[in-house]
Parts: structure tokens; C-alpha cells; sequence
């Protein structure tokens, strides 16, 4: 049985499971067109079904975390775990206004701490669209491994999309020591 944390803690961050009262501010930073220039399109109810799914969902399932920074929401980063596979799928954002500052990069390495600790996963990944440079950025400070690039393989915003994953081992992470 995985219980869900209070929170997690890293040096400028805490994170604490999503909950429904963070819906507005979801709301606020993801209806931004840039910001989900590489996603789907977000709506109020894309957002809102998003959130709910995430504190619904069996902690087991989806672990998703609200980055706090300085007090205030501004983010947030989850793992789609495969507990029969030992593996989980990272997905994180921000909103734009604390792009650049390594608060993704700081959080994402916690996470994936704790998927590897408490949750004994072996294995986590990451993917995005090809042209998400900063997503891939991310994934390269972790010392993941470019896995698979995946041809037109989804579609958001009505155009198929070329998707790159990622991936880190335990093994690796244990070696790696960042
Ligand atoms: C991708 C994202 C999570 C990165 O988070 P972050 O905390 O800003 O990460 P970093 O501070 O390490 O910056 C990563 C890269 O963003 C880019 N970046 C920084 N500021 C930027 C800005 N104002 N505009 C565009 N890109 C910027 C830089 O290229 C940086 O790479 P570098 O460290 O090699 O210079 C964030 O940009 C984001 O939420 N984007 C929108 C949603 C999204 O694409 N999520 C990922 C889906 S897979």
C-alpha cells in the first residue's frame, strides 16, 4: 500500500499533492497559448477534468504534486506509475512567469528521488514533442537517456506531432549521484 506523503521538500521548493482548490490557478497560468504551444489546446474544462482526475486517482496511479515556491503554487510535476512494471512516466509544467529559474529541474529531481526510494520503481520517463527544447533540457539535466524518437506519432492542436522519450534507470540514477 503506498500512502500518499504530506509533502515532499527540496532547498526553494515544496511539494504537496494537487488538490481540487488548486484548480484557478492551473487555470490561470495553462490557458496561456505559448505555454501550451507544445500540448494540446487547454480549456477551463480540460483544466478542471485534469485536476480532478489527478486527486481522484489512486495515489498509486497518478502521485501528482503542486510545486509551491516562495508560498504560492506554480507548477506541478507527476508520475503515471505502472506498479506491475516497476516504472512510472514523469510529466511536469510551469507557469511561465518562473520559466528559466531551474525550479522544474529542482523538483523533477525530488520526484524522481522518491519514485525510486519510496515508490522502488526501476525504472521513469519522460516524453515530449520533438521542438520542446525546454521539456528535453530538463530531461538532459537529469541524465536521461534519449530513448526513442516516434514519428507523428500524436496529435495536439489538430497537427500530428514527432515525440521523443526519454527514460533513467535506478541503476543509472544510483551511479549518476547528481
Ligand atoms: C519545460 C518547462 C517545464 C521547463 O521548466 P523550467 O523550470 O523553466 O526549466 P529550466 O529553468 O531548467 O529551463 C529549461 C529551459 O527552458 C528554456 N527557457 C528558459 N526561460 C525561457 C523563456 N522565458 N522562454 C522560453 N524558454 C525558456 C531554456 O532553454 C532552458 O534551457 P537551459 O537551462 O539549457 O538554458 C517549462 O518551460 C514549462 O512548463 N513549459 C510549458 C509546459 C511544458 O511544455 N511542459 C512540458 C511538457 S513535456
Amino acid at each position: 500500500m503506498i500512502e500518499k506523503p504530506k509533502f515532499l521538500e527540496t532547498e526553494r521548493l515544496r511539494l504537496r499533492p494537487i488538490q481540487l482548490s488548486d484548480i484557478p490557478v492551473v487555470q490561470k497560468y495553462s490557458l496561456d497559448p505559448e505555454w501550451h504551444r507544445f500540448l494540446d489546446f487547454h480549456t477551463f474544462e480540460s483544466v478542471e477534468d485534469f485536476v480532478q482526475k489527478a486527486v481522484n486517482s489512486p495515489w498509486s496511479e497518478h502521485a501528482r504534486f503542486s510545486i509551491l515556491f516562495e508560498g504560492t503554487m506554480v507548477g506541478s510535476v507527476g508520475l503515471y506509475i505502472e506498479l506491475k512494471e516497476k516504472r512510472a512516466e514523469i510529466g511536469y509544467s510551469l507557469s511561465k512567469e518562473y520559466w528559466g529559474l531551474g525550479i522544474i529541474p529542482e523538483a523533477v529531481l525530488r520526484v524522481i528521488n522518491y519514485g525510486f526510494q519510496d515508490l522502488e520503481l526501476e525504472k521513469i520517463f519522460a516524453q515530449t514533442d520533438l521542438r520542446n527544447l525546454p521539456s528535453q533540457s530538463v530531461m538532459k539535466k537529469m541524465k536521461m537517456t534519449q530513448e526513442a524518437l516516434f514519428r507523428k506519432h500524436s496529435i495536439a492542436q489538430n497537427k500530428r506531432r514527432d515525440i521523443v522519450y526519454y527514460s533513467i534507470l535506478k541503476s543509472e540514477w544510483e551511479k549518476n549521484n547528481i
